[in-house]
């Protein structure tokens, strides 16, 4: 699949088969994320990827509305570390980017992804620090649950002329 193909077909999958995701496509979401551009190349990222069955149950009871982790092979949370960051405001820019190249990426591997946001939600990032020991120093900003689509769901055209404008309003 190419890349505008990816883009024009991705959608998010919360339903997934019990079909277990390879190390190695999992090390090419990491790659994927890694190579996210960022501010000043910045890099204001931690990963942590979730393959542990009994851990993802653990997050899905630990958060509301997020019963797509009980089925979900993998899960991949991207953290900030407030730390790495040169330029305020600028992480949740670059975290923001490495989100949809994982998006895209497991997409384009055939793999359905959901992007469960946790930050600013105290409650879901608190889940994250004590179900997966994410260190108080950064902030989990967002899970990724990762599985073989168990749905087929079609392509939605959402261009919108009204929003588009050409050099004047
Ligand atoms: C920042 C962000 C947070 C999101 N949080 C959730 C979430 O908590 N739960 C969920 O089911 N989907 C979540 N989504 C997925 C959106 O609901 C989904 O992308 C949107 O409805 C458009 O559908 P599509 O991805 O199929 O095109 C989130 C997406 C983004 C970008």
């Amino acid at each position: 699949m190419d890349t505008i193909q990816a883009i024009r077909t991705r959608r998010t999958v919360r339903s997934y088969l019990p079909q277990p995701i390879s190390k190695e496509v999992l090390e090419t979401l990491l790659m994927a994320a890694f190579q996210t551009p960022s501010a000043f190349d910045e890099r204001p990222w931690h990963f942590l990827v979730v393959d542990q069955p009994e851990r993802l149950t653990n997050l899905a009871d630990a958060m509301e509305h997020c019963d797509m982790l009980r089925e979900a092979q993998a899960g991949f949370l991207i953290c900030i570390d407030p730390s790495l960051e040169k330029v305020p405001g600028f992480a949740i820019q670059d975290c923001s980017a490495c989100g949809e190249n994982v998006l895209l990426a497991a997409h384009a591997m055939g793999i359905g992804a959901c992007w469960i946001g946790l930050h600013p939600v105290e409650e879901r990032e608190r889940a994250l620090h004590k179900v997966c020991c994410v260190p108080e120093s950064l902030i989990p900003f967002a899970l990724i649950s990762l599985g073989y689509p168990n749905e087929d769901l079609p392509a939605i055209d959402r261009t919108d002329p009204t929003r588009v404008h050409w050099n004047e309003w």
